[in-house]
Parts: C-alpha cells; sequence; structure tokens
C-alpha cells in the first residue's frame, strides 16, 4: 500500500509578515520539482492570508496551528475553521504537545476541535506523542492509544480520509534529540494497528501517519524509509528554506 507522502513545517510562533512571504516564496520555488508528495505549511494566523497568497501558484497546501469548533461566535481568542479557510488555508493542526502542555489542552476538547476541523472539510493533523516520563515508565502505548482514542471519540470513517497523525514524541520535539527510526517505526506501526481496531484495515492502510521531533536533512531519509512513516511535521528545520527544501526532497 503506497501513501503519498506529506512533509508539513509547523512555524509555531515565529516570523512577520515579511520573513512568511520570503520563506514561503522560497519554499514554493523548492516545491516546483514536487510531484509525488505533498507539502504542508503551517505559519501563525497573522500571516496566513499573505502566506496563501505568496503560494497560490504553487502545490504547497497551507493550514493552522489550531483551530476552533464553532463557526463563529464569543471565543474570544479563537480562530474558526471558517476563518482559516477564507484566509486561505485548508487545514489545521490539533493536539500538539505544546498545546497540550503549555496551554492546558486536555483530550476532550482536543476532541472538539478535531471535529470542528473536520466538520469544516479542513485536512486535519492530530498530535500524539509521550513525555519522557512516560516513556521510561513504560506508558509510552497506553498514552499514545489514550490521546488516540479520544481525539477520534465520534469520529465516523467515512472523515478519516480527512485525518493525519502526527507521532511527536515530547521529548524530541525542539531537543534536536530524534526518536530512532526503530523507536519511531514501532510507534507508528503500533498507530497503525490502533487504527485498524477503531475503524478497519483499508483505513488504517489509507491514514498517513507523520513522524515529528528534530526532523532534520541529515536524519529525514532514515525515518522516511520506515514502513509506516508517511512523512514529517517539521518545527525548527522548516524555518529556513534550504534545509526544508532539502527535507521535502527526502530520498
Ligand atoms: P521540532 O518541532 O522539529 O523543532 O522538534 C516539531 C514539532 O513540534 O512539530
Amino acid at each position: 500500500m503506497k501513501r503519498r507522502a506529506l512533509i508539513a513545517g509547523n512555524w509555531k510562533m515565529h516570523t512577520t509578515v515579511m520573513d512568511a512571504c520570503h520563506l514561503a516564496a522560497e519554499i514554493a520555488r523548492q516545491c516546483s520539482d514536487v510531484e509525488d508528495r505533498d507539502v504542508l505549511l503551517a505559519p501563525p494566523f497573522t500571516v496566513l492570508s499573505e502566506v496563501s497568497h505568496v503560494i497560490r501558484d504553487s502545490a504547497v497546501i497551507v493550514g493552522a496551528q489550531n483551530v476552533c469548533w464553532e463557526e463563529k461566535g464569543a471565543f474570544t481568542g479563537e480562530i474558526s475553521p471558517v476563518m482559516i479557510q477564507d484566509a486561505g488555508g485548508s487545514a489545521a493542526i490539533v493536539g500538539h504537545s505544546e498545546r497540550r502542555q503549555i496551554f492546558h489542552e486536555d483530550d476532550a476538547l482536543i476532541n472538539k476541535r478535531l471535529q470542528g476541523s473536520l466538520k469544516f472539510g479542513l485536512l486535519t493533523i492530530l498530535c500524539a506523542g509521550e513525555t519522557l516520563q512516560e516513556r521510561e515508565g513504560g506508558r509510552t502505548f497506553n498514552t499514545i492509544e489514550g490521546q488516540i482514542r479520544s481525539a477520534l471519540a465520534g469520529v465516523e470513517a467515512s472523515r478519516m480520509a480527512q485525518v493525519v497523525i502526527a507521532y511527536e514524541p515530547v521529548w524530541a520535539i525542539g531537543t534536536g534529540k530524534t526518536a530512532s527510526t526503530e523507536q519511531a517505526q514501532e510507534v507508528h506501526a503500533f498507530i497503525r494497528k490502533l487504527i485498524e481496531a477503531m475503524y478497519e484495515k483499508t483505513i488504517a492502510e489509507q491514514v498517513r501517519i507523520l513522524y515529528g521531533g528534530s526532523v532534520k536533512q541529515d536524519n529525514v531519509d532514515a525515518l522516511m524509509a520506515q514502513q509506516d512513516i508517511d512523512g514529517a511535521l517539521v518545527g525548527g528545520a522548516a524555518l529556513n528554506a534550504e534545509s526544508f527544501g532539502r527535507i521535502i526532497h527526502f530520498r
């Protein structure tokens, strides 16, 4: 089963309008020869519209780093799926570990965000990952299973084509420590089995599972060679057009 690779750049809380336009233009240029894989940029909300404009003639897709479940209303500080679409976005990330840890977003909230994102038709990247303490305590699989089961609660099989899962071990994010290819593959295979148990085999075979956590130009090839790794969610290295360009062109 061949799944189309997806390389996503999560810009986090970086870039002014000017930085974002330069970076997006350079990445779009780097993508001009890319046909067999998808490239997604998740810039801050404040530059979504500019980035969408800059990449409009390329194959790059744009998404938000988070999303609310309602179309509009009294939700101070939130951005709706419709607003993301209005700004040219067609995707959203939910459940990033920084949202879980720093902003105390829990599984129930992430489930609402995911459902809202899917309802409005966004491609939705659901992040899951264990902390170092959970890994060392032998609770990696329990943690991942709990996060994925609660995030996908109530999500029908027909919606699963819009879902991408990102395995991001918290201890590997921004630390320079990447999970070994074996560690990553082991968890990815576990996630695929879990999706099969929750839905069915064809859905599990189709769902794309990205790895995230210190993906760099020098480790992307080995990660992408793993059977169940279908792409990468890249933070730090996505802020540099040259390194992100190399990651996009993984071999
Ligand atoms: P990193 O971030 O590549 O800087 O480790 C990945 C992420 O948080 O998505």
